[in-house]
């Protein structure tokens, strides 16, 4: 009976557990998003006169998204530029960075798609299409791409034979037996191709930065997240500690790949953001602890925590976890060194093999299985 009692309260547990991490995780993270500026001020504030994105969309194209979804171009094409681990889609050239859901929040339709038969649109309008373009390709996508299985859209358009203001030629080049045709796109027509031209995230937030691709020549307007103060006080460091304490800098400030993307939530002044991320500057789980440090890296930590005598309630997900960008047990061992040496903490360095003692103490824990305070605490006390 006893046995059965407690595993009820064990699948309770993993469902409330489970619910925590999608719902109020997701809600703390990302439920009242609004427009901001592409970099913040050390302060966490918005520079005075910063132009804040996103930006809502023109009027018709918000009306052309309406028929864009009416149309079915969801089923084929998503609106969504994946991170790079779940995909390719920056080398690709379908965007410059990943989407983030702060993208979405001026939207009123959010099409972010099903499948992807054709290409990425959420940066179509960055592809340098002209409009007549886009009307030929909504007409008829086999008039410039051949073979094409983009669905056509003839009757948005008024076909002539004869030229007249407004109109677009739409011969089809490839075949000189078609004789030439006019289109004249619909107020829907026009609509839509407001919309594709107004789909461009070629913006930086202070959450993702633009990524930079081998074959990228214009490499200076590709900027990383900046790390806010350097230590000029390592310059007594021996060249091994100074080392790892410049790469697990890189790694603090680096969203993807190869970095931690710490600094998205955490900030470059290791401050967090009142009531939602706790700060690592004079974190007692930073200068503490190290076993519990680096248990909470991998695993991540997720529930009610309190840092330097304040809760917080928020998700973590572990630094090895597949789904962020994995680091290493090097990788590991230099962001901890690195955060437990800047701003106002000073304490010994971590290094990878005592990264890797405790993966291998804990390698039967599912990757996913985050931490709370409470596991942490209780396996503490019963060693
Ligand atoms: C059956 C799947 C399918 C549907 C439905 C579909 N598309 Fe496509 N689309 C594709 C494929 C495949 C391509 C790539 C070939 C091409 O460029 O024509 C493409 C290409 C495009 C491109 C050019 C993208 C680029 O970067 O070159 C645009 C713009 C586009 N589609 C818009 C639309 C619109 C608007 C609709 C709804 C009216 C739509 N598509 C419906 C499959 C689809
Ligand atoms: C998506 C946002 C996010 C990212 C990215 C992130 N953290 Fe956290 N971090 C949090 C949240 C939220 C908590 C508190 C979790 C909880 O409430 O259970 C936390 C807790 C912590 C803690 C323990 C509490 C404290 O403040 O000392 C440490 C240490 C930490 N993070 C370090 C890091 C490092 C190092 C990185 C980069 C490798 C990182 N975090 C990346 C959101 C994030």
């Amino acid at each position: 009976m006893n046995n059965i009692f407690k595993f009820a309260i064990y699948i309770f547990l993993t469902l409330a557990f489970a619910w925590l991490a999608f719902f109020v995780g997701a809600k703390n993270q990302y439920g009242d998003l609004e427009p901001t500026s592409q970099y913040l001020e050390e302060n966490n504030s918005i520079p005075k006169g910063a132009d804040l994105f996103p930006q809502s969309m023109p009027g018709v194209a918000q009306l052309g998204a309406k028929e864009y979804l009416s149309l079915g171009c969801v089923t084929c094409h998503t609106q969504q530029v994946r991170t790079i681990d779940a995909g390719f889609d920056v080398e690709r050239g379908w965007g410059k960075r990943p989407s983030v859901p702060r993208d979405y929040i001026l939207q009123k339709e959010v099409l972010l798609g099903h499948n992807r038969v054709g290409p990425d649109l959420a940066n179509i309008g960055l592809r340098g299409y002209t409009r007549e373009w886009l009307h030929k390709h909504l007409f008829n996508p086999q008039i410039l791409v051949e073979g094409s299985i983009c669905q056509p859209s003839p009757f948005l358009y008024d076909i002539s034979n004869e030229r007249s203001s407004g109109a677009i030629n739409a011969d089809n080049k490839a075949d000189d037996n078609v004789s030439t045709i006019f289109i004249k796109p619909s107020l829907r027509a026009n609509r839509i191709v407001s919309y594709l031209q107004s789909l461009k995230q070629d913006y930086e937030l202070p959450e993702m930065s633009f990524i930079e691709t081998q074959d990228e020549d214009d490499t200076e307007d590709i900027k990383l997240a900046e790390v806010g103060t350097a230590k000029d006080d390592q310059v007594g460091l021996p060249t091994w500690l100074a080392d790892q304490i410049a790469s697990g800098k890189e790694i603090y400030s680096k969203i993807t790949p190869g970095g931690g993307m710490c600094v998205a939530c955490h900030l470059p002044n290791g401050l967090g953001q009142p009531g939602a991320i706790p700060p690592l500057d004079r974190s007692d789980w930073v200068l503490g602890d190290k076993e519990r440090l680096i248990k909470i890296s991998i695993h991540g930590l997720m529930g009610e925590v309190v840092v330097n005598e304040e809760k917080y309630l928020g998700v973590m997900q572990g630094f090895g976890q597949p789904l962020g960008s994995p680091l290493n047990d090097q990788q590991i061992a230099d962001v901890l060194t690195y955060i437990r040496n800047e701003w106002g903490n000073s304490v010994s360095a971590i290094s990878p093999e005592e990264v890797k003692a405790v993966r291998d103490s804990e390698k039967d824990r599912e990757l996913t299985a985050m931490w709370t305070e409470a596991e942490l605490q209780k396996e503490n006390s019963s060693d």
